[in-house]
C-alpha cells in the first residue's frame, strides 16, 4: 500500500471518552508523551422541562459517543496515523447523573436526570426528616456525603416513585440503574446482548448507596433508600479491563479505564501525593484534594470521596471535595438567557475592558448552593447595581463569582486539613480565560498553575485505561507526561486587600 510508507510511527495510543454535562468528546493521546493527537467534540442538548429540572436523552448521549469516535478515527487516518495503534479506551463522565434502562429491550426508561437537577428537593427533605434528629449528615459516616438533591440515590428514588415504567421494570427484575459511565460501558460492550453492567469506585461513591470504607454497595444504605441491590452495577476499580468494544471502527479494543470526571482530572494532573489539589472549571467547579489512603471527614461542609483505585489489587485513594454547582454555567446563562455576549471569549474582553465590577456582586446560585452550605433553596442574586453599572461590570462580577466560590471551598479545605495549600493546579474549559486565572490567584493569594494541555480530565481517563493490567502501555510516571508543560499565575495583590 502506498499510504503505509508515509504512516506516522508513534507507538501505542490510548483514547478517552469524555462525556460531560454539555458535550461529549473523544480524544486520542500518545501513551509515550501524553501528546493529544486528535479529538472530536459534539454538543449535548439539555432539556429543562420544568423550573429546576435538567434532563438529557440517553440515546443522544450514546449516539454522540459513537459519532465522536468515528470522526476522530477519520481525522487520525487523514493524519496518516494508524488507528490500530489505539490499545485501550478510558471513560470519564459527569458524575451523579442518573439513568434507568430495561436490560431486555436495551431502551432507557426515562431521560437521564442531570446532576444539578433540583426535582428531588422534596424527596431529599423527606429522607432527611426520616433520620433521627433530622440530620442531613446521618449517612455521612458511611458515604462521606450529606443527604442532598445532588446524589444518585435520591434521583433514583424519585424515578421509582414517579415514573411508572421504572417502577414496573424494577418489580419485574428488568431494570438496570447506572450513572452515565455504566450506561455507556453497557451499550458499548454489547448492550442487551451481553453488555457489561459495571461502574468504578469513584462513580459509585457519589450514589449514596456505596460504603467508602468497604468499597462496595452497602445493604443498609440500599434498605434506607428502599432500592433493590440487583439493579446496581458491579463495582470495579478505576483501571482494569471491563469489556471489549462490540462495534464501530474500534471494535475489539478493551475499555479499561473508568473514572469520575473530577477524579480523572486529579489523575491527569498527577496529584498522586497526599495534600496535592486541583480545581476544574467546567459547568460547575470542583476542587479535590488528595488525602491519601485515609478518608478524612469534613467539619466544614466538604465531601469525602474515593479519588481513585488504579487496579484491582491497588489500594483506594481518597479525596476531600468541594463542589460548586455553577461556574462555566454562568457564562452560558449570560449568553443564552440575557444575550449580553455572543461567545464566551467575549466575556473576558468585556470584563477586561473595565477591570472591576464597580461594587456589583453576582451570586449564581441557580441550583441552590452546594459546598460548603448544601442549601437547595438558595437562589441567585445580582446586587450592588448603580446607574453606572453596565454589562462589562456584570461580566467582571460573573468571573469574580467563580473565584469567590473557589476561595470559600479552599478556606474550608485548609481548615479541615490544617495545612494551607501552597498552590492550586487548575484545568477545564474556563482556564483559557487568562483574566479569570489572574483573578483567581489574586483572590486565593496563592499561585495558580495551569497545564499547557487543558484536557486533563480526558488524559486522566486515558492514563487509567492505558495502565490497566492486560493493556500496560502507560506507567503513570511523571516522565510519561513529557509533552505537558504548565503556566503559573502569581498573586499580584497583597493578602490584606483581597481578604477584606
Ligand atoms: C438538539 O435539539 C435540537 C432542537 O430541539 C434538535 O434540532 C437537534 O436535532 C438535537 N440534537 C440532537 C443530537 O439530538
Ligand atoms: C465514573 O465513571 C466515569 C467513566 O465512566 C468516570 O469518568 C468518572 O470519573 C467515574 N467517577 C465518578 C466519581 O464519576
Ligand atoms: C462600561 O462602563 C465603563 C466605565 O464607564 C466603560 O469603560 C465601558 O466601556 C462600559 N462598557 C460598555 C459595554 O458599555
Amino acid at each position: 500500500m502506498a499510504a503505509s510508507s508515509s504512516r506516522v510511527m508513534l507507538g501505542p495510543l490510548v483514547a478517552a471518552i469524555d462525556q460531560g454535562t454539555s458535550s461529549t468528546r473523544f480524544l486520542v493521546f500518545n501513551a509515550k508523551t501524553a501528546e493529544l493527537l486528535s479529538h472530536h467534540q459534539v454538543e449535548i442538548n439539555q432539556s429543562f422541562p420544568k423550573e429546576g429540572w435538567v434532563e438529557e436523552d440517553p440515546k443522544e448521549i450514546l449516539q454522540s459517543v459513537y459519532e465522536c469516535m468515528e470522526r476522530t478515527c477519520e481525522k487520525l487516518t487523514q493524519l496518516n496515523i494508524d488507528i490500530s495503534n489505539i490499545k485501550a479506551i478510558g471513560v470519564t463522565n459527569q458524575r451523579e447523573t442518573t439513568l434507568v434502562w430495561d436490560k431486555e429491550t436495551g431502551e432507557p426508561l426515562y431521560n437521564a436526570i442531570v446532576w444539578l437537577d433540583l426535582r428531588t428537593q422534596s424527596t431529599a427533605e423527606r429522607l432527611i426528616n426520616k433520620t433521627p434528629g433530622r440530620n442531613k449528615n446521618h449517612l455521612k459516616h458511611k458515604t462521606g456525603l450529606p443527604i442532598s438533591t445532588y446524589f444518585s440515590a435520591v434521583k433514583l428514588r424519585w424515578l421509582m416513585d414517579n415514573v411508572d415504567e421504572v417502577a414496573e421494570a424494577v418489580l419485574t427484575h428488568r431494570a438496570m440503574f447506572g450513572t452515565v459511565d455504566s450506561w455507556l460501558i453497557w451499550c458499548l460492550t454489547g448492550g442487551k446482548s451481553g453488555g457489561v453492567h459495571c461502574t468504578d469506585v469513584t462513580n459509585a461513591s457519589r450514589t449514596m448507596l456505596f460504603n467508602i470504607h468497604t468499597l462496595d454497595w452497602d445493604p443498609e444504605l440500599c434498605k434506607y433508600f428502599d432500592i433493590p441491590m440487583e439493579i446496581l452495577p458491579k463495582v470495579r476499580s478505576s483501571s482494569e479491563i471491563y469489556g471489549l468494544m462490540k462495534s464501530g471502527s474500534l471494535s475489539g479494543i478493551p475499555i479499561s479505564g473508568c473514572l469520575g470526571d473530577q477524579s480523572a482530572a486529579l489523575v491527569g494532573q498527577m496529584c498522586f501525593q497526599e495534600g496535592q489539589a486541583k480545581n476544574t472549571y467546567g459547568t460547575g467547579c470542583f476542587l479535590l484534594r488528595n488525602t491519601g489512603a485515609k478518608p478524612v471527614m469534613s467539619d466544614h461542609g466538604l465531601l469525602t470521596t474515593v479519588a481513585y483505585k488504579l487496579g484491582r489489587d491497588k489500594p483506594a485513594c481518597y479525596a476531600l471535595e468541594g463542589s460548586v454547582a455553577i461556574a462555566g454555567a454562568v457564562v452560558r446563562w449570560l449568553k443564552d438567557n440575557l444575550g449580553i455576549i455572543q461567545t464566551s471569549t467575549e466575556l473576558e474582553k468585556l470584563a477586561a475592558s473595565v477591570g472591576t465590577s464597580y461594587g456589583c456582586y453576582f451570586v449564581p446560585a441557580f441550583s441552590g448552593l452546594y459546598a460548603p452550605y448544601w442549601e437547595p433553596s438558595a437562589r441567585g442574586i445580582i446586587c450592588g447595581l448603580t446607574q453606572f453599572t453596565n454589562k462589562s461590570h456584570l461580566a467582571f462580577a460573573a468571573l469574580e463569582a467563580v473565584c469567590f466560590q473557589t476561595r470559600e471551598i479552599l478556606d474550608a479545605m485548609n481548615q479541615d486539613s490544617g495545612i494551607p495549600l501552597t498552590q492550586l493546579q487548575v484545568d477545564g474549559g474556563m482556564t483559557s480565560n487568562r483574566l479569570l486565572m489572574q483573578l483567581q490567584a489574586d483572590i486565593l493569594c496563592i499561585p495558580v498553575v495551569k497545564p499547557s494541555m487543558p484536557e486533563t480530565t480526558a488524559l486522566g481517563a486515558a492514563m487509567a485505561a492505558g495502565a490497566a493490567e492486560g493493556v500496560s502501555v502507560w506507567s503513570l510516571r511523571p516522565e510519561d507526561l513529557s509533552e505537558v508543560t504548565s503556566e503559573k499565575f502569581e498573586p499580584q495583590i497583597n493578602p490584606e486587600v483581597s481578604s477584606s
